[in-house]
C-alpha cells in the first residue's frame, strides 16, 4: 500500500466543525497504527508459548532492526528509558559524574542520569532544528573541565524526529573526548546527510513506545559498537544472572529485556514502516498547506542536511500576531475532541531538575512559549487533518 494521498479540502470548513465528535472519535496525538501482520505474528508467538522476556522472535526483531539501520549489534529492551540507563552505565557513568543533557527534551533523557547518581548539566538547543547547540555545548564542556570535572557523556536528542547537527556535535565530542549517547527515540527513519539517525552515537537509543513510528506497545533498543558490549548489556538487562545452574549474582542487574510478544508486534511493524513515515510527512505537508498562510503561524521545515520522519508536526504560534497562545489553542482543541500538547517545558525550569547547572540562551524557553504538537498519527485521514486545521482556524477566527 503506498502512502496516503494528498487531498485538497473535500468538505467545507463549517461542515467539518459541525460534525461534533463523540469521545470515541477523539483525535489523538500519535496513536499506534497496527496492521494484520502484527496480529498474525503475535498469534504465532502466543501459539509457540514464548510468552516471556526471551524467545526466537526477539532475535528476529533485533536482526530486522540491525538490517534497517545498517549496524550489527542491536539489543531490544523493554523501553527507550531502560536503553538510555544501560547505555550510560556502559559508558561508565556513575556516582557524581557529570552528563550533558539537552534542556529541550523529554524527562527520559535525564532521569537515567539520576538513576546512576550522576549529575546532569543542561545545555540549550539551537535555532534551526532544536537539537543541542554546538557552541553552548562547547562552552559547557570547557566550564566543567575548568571546574575540575570533565563530563562523562553527552546525551543528544533528535527533537520530534528532527536530526540534530551531528557533524558539529561530533567534532566537539572528539575534541574533548566525551562520548555521545544518541537518543533517537523519536527519529527512527530520519536521515542526517543521508545517514540514518540511531547510527551516530558511541551508543544510540530507540523507543518503541505506543506513540512512536514503530511501536511494540512498550519497548526500546540500544545500538552497540561490538559483540562484547552486546553480551554485557544482555546480562545486565536479564538480572545479571551468572552462567550457573543456580542463581548467583556478582553484578547489579535489571529486568529490562523486551518480551517475545512485544518483539512480535515490532517485527510486524516493519512491514509498513516506510508508509507510516511517508504518511507522517504528508500529514505535515497538509497542515503546512492549510495553516502556514495564517499570520503568526509557522512550521519547522527540513534543511538540506536533514530528512525528518516528522514524528510530530509542530505548529509555532506567535500569539501577539495570531491572537492566542499555544496553551489556549491546546485547551480549545481539547473541547473539540482533539489532543494536542505544548512542546517540552525546558528541563532546567522544572522543579525536579532546577538545582542542576545549566547553560542557557533562552531558545528552549522561547520554543516552549510558542510550540504546539498537532495530531500526527500515521493513520490520520485527510479529513481528520482538515478537521484539526479547521478547528485551529476557527479558534483563531480565521
Ligand atoms: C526523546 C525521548 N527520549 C527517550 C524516550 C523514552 O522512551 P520510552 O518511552 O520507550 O521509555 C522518549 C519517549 O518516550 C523520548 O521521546
Amino acid at each position: 500500500m503506498p502512502g496516503k494521498s494528498m487531498q485538497s479540502t473535500p468538505i467545507p470548513y463549517q461542515n467539518l466543525l459541525d460534525t461534533s465528535k463523540s469521545s470515541s472519535e477523539r483525535i489523538y496525538l500519535s496513536p499506534p497504527d497496527i496492521g494484520l501482520e502484527e496480529k498474525e505474528l503475535v498469534m504465532e508467538a502466543m501459539e509457540s508459548n514464548w510468552i516471556a522476556p526471551e524467545g526466537p522472535t526477539i532475535k528476529t526483531f533485533e536482526h530486522e532492526l540491525s538490517q534497517y539501520l545498517g549496524t550489527e549489534h542491536v539489543i531490544a529492551l523493554n523501553s527507550g528509558t531502560s536503553a538510555i540507563h544501560l547505555g550510560l552505565k556502559l559508558l561508565g557513568v556513575g556516582q557524581d559524574d557529570l552528563v550533558i543533557v539537552p534542556t529541550f527534551s523529554f524527562c527520559a533523557a535525564v532521569n537515567p542520569v539520576l538513576y546512576l547518581n550522576a549529575i546532569p548539566v543542561f545545555v540549550d538547543c539551537e535555532n534551526s532544528n532544536w537539537g543541542l547547540d554546538p557552541e553552548i555545548l562547547e562552552e559547557a564542556i570547557k566550564n566543567c573541565i575548568n571546574t575540575g570535572s570533565k563530563p562523562k557523556a553527552i546525551v543528544i536528542v533528535h527533537s520530534y524526529g528532527m536530526p540534530a547537527k551531528m557533524d558539529e556535535l561530533r567534532i566537539i565530542s572528539e575534541k574533548y573526548q566525551v562520548p555521545i549517547l544518541e537518543d533517537a527515540a523519536e527519529s527512527l527513519g530520519s536521515m542526517y546527510k543521508g545517514q540514518q539517525t540511531g547510527t551516530f552515537g558511541a551508543l544510540s537509543v530507540l523507543s518503541f513506545n505506543g506513540n512512536k513510528v514503530l511501536t511494540t506497545g512498550g519497548g526500546g533498543a540500544l545500538i552497540l559498537p561490538d559483540r562484547h558490549s552486546y553480551e554485557k548489556v544482555l546480562k545486565w538487562s536479564t538480572q545479571s544472572k551468572e552462567a550457573l545452574p543456580y542463581y548467583h549474582h556478582i553484578e547489579l542487574g535489571f529486568n529490562y529485556r523486551i518480551s517475545n510478544i512485544a518483539a512480535a508486534i515490532g517485527l510486524g511493524q516493519f512491514k509498513n514502516l516506510q508508509n507510516r513515515i511517508i504518511n507522517k510527512r504528508l500529514i505535515h505537508d497538509q497542515y503546512v498547506n492549510n495553516l502556514s498562510e495564517i499570520q503568526g503561524l509557522s512550521f519547522f521545515e527540513d534543511d538540506s542536511d536533514c530528512t525528518s520522519n516528522k514524528w510530530l508536526t509542530i505548529l509555532n504560534i506567535n500569539s501577539s500576531v495570531a491572537g492566542k497562545n499555544n496553551l489556549e489553542i491546546c485547551e480549545e482543541l481539547e473541547e473539540l475532541g482533539i489532543e494536542s500538547r505544548p512542546v517540552w517545558q525546558p528541563l532546567h525550569k522544572q522543579p525536579l531538575y532546577r538545582k542542576y547547572k545549566s547553560f542557557i540562551k533562552g531558545k528552549a524557553e522561547q520554543l516552549f512559549s510558542v510550540g504546539l504538537c498537532l495530531p500526527s498519527g500515521s493513520a490520520l485521514s485527510d479529513n481528520q487533518v482538515e478537521y484539526v486545521s479547521t478547528a485551529i482556524k476557527s479558534i483563531l477566527h480565521k
